[in-house]
């Protein structure tokens, strides 16, 4: 095969009390082309869309340095950055929540394994992926696409995947102007978590399995919350919890930080998606933060060749 296209969604990771553990994917996509050139004498690296005029081209691209991964990991040799073309059209916001990076693993290893005869599986996708972005919670799902449960074993290895019954809510995203790395989000995360906050996040995430186990939305108020990352990023988040609050006295079901943040995602019914979007944004517009914002469904596909 010498020409690939695949699309790979956004995520949202954690939500709320799933810390590592809880994914879903959403129907907002990057867009990854290879094609083998043999005869090229240069690097043609094309970015489009989000990121293009910052991303770096070439060697340090992280879509690339997951395909090099993948060829090194199927041993290889063929391809190199000369006479393999590559284009990234990407919609996915770079800001940080909405798994931009994960989908540039989840594109590069998926270009590679299509361009070596698809040697991997999906579950070996998945773990390489994980191990290339250190936790499973964004690049799971965009593997497999719905609602995941990821765990890793306890070498950090192979990971087990139960996937939830995807709900048909509306995912209201708002991703503000500013910008927060994933590193920085998960540095300022306390080394230890008191007792009881533990025992709060074990009671949220039973209650969030629950809700969508039994299409029980309404216990996605409390099964949303969390007091193991979201208290500790909130402080440098603006308004955080008020425009989560401001979705919820809206009529969404549940609110939370999207995966590390800044982006926030409100779970609702339709006829409530447009109000509580209008809301979000006004909230965090008197904060003088402007944003992006999109109504998503959950997408039940994953990475898609195209
Ligand atoms: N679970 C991760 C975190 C998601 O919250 O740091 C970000 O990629």
């Amino acid at each position: 095969m010498n020409n690939i296209k695949v699309r790979v969604p956004a995520t949202t990771a954690n939500l709320g009390p799933g810390f590592d553990v809880f994914g879903a994917a959403l129907s907002l996509y990057n867009e990854f082309e290879a094609k083998y050139t043999p005869d090229n004498k240069k690097t043609n690296f094309i970015l489009k869309g989000e990121g293009s005029k910052t991303l770096p081209k070439g060697s340090k691209n992280l879509v690339w340095q997951s395909m090099l991964e993948t060829f090194k990991f199927l041993g290889e040799t063929k391809y190199n950055l000369k006479n393999l073309n590559v284009t990234i059209s990407a919609s996915i916001p770079l800001n940080g929540g909405l798994g931009s990076s994960s989908s540039a693993i989840v594109g590069g290893i998926f270009l590679a394994n299509a361009l070596c005869e698809n040697r991997l599986s999906k579950s070996q996708i998945a773990d390489l992926s994980t191990k290339i972005e250190g936790h499973p919670d964004n690049v799971v799902p965009a593997v497999y696409g719905g609602l995941c449960i990821c765990s890793k074993d306890e070498y950090g290895d192979h990971g087990t995947v139960v996937h939830l019954p995807v709900p048909k809510l509306k995912v209201v995203i708002c991703v503000p102007s500013f910008e927060l790395r994933t590193k920085r989000a998960r540095q300022i995360l306390p080394k230890c978590i008191d007792l009881k906050d533990v025992v709060f996040n074990i009671s949220r995430v039973a209650l969030l399995t629950t809700a969508f186990c039994r299409a029980d939305y309404s216990l996605l108020r409390q099964g949303t919350q969390d007091k193991v990352h979201q208290l500790y990023r909130g402080k440098i988040i603006p308004a955080m919890s008020e425009v989560l609050e401001a979705a919820i006295s809206e009529g969404a079901y549940g609110a939370f930080l999207s995966g590390s943040g800044p982006a926030l995602a409100a779970l609702c019914d339709t006829k409530n998606a447009i109000i509580v979007q209008k809301t979000m944004i006004k909230k965090w517009k008197s904060k003088n933060i402007s944003v992006k914002s999109y109504i998503l469904d959950f997408d039940d596909k994953g990475v898609l060749r195209i």
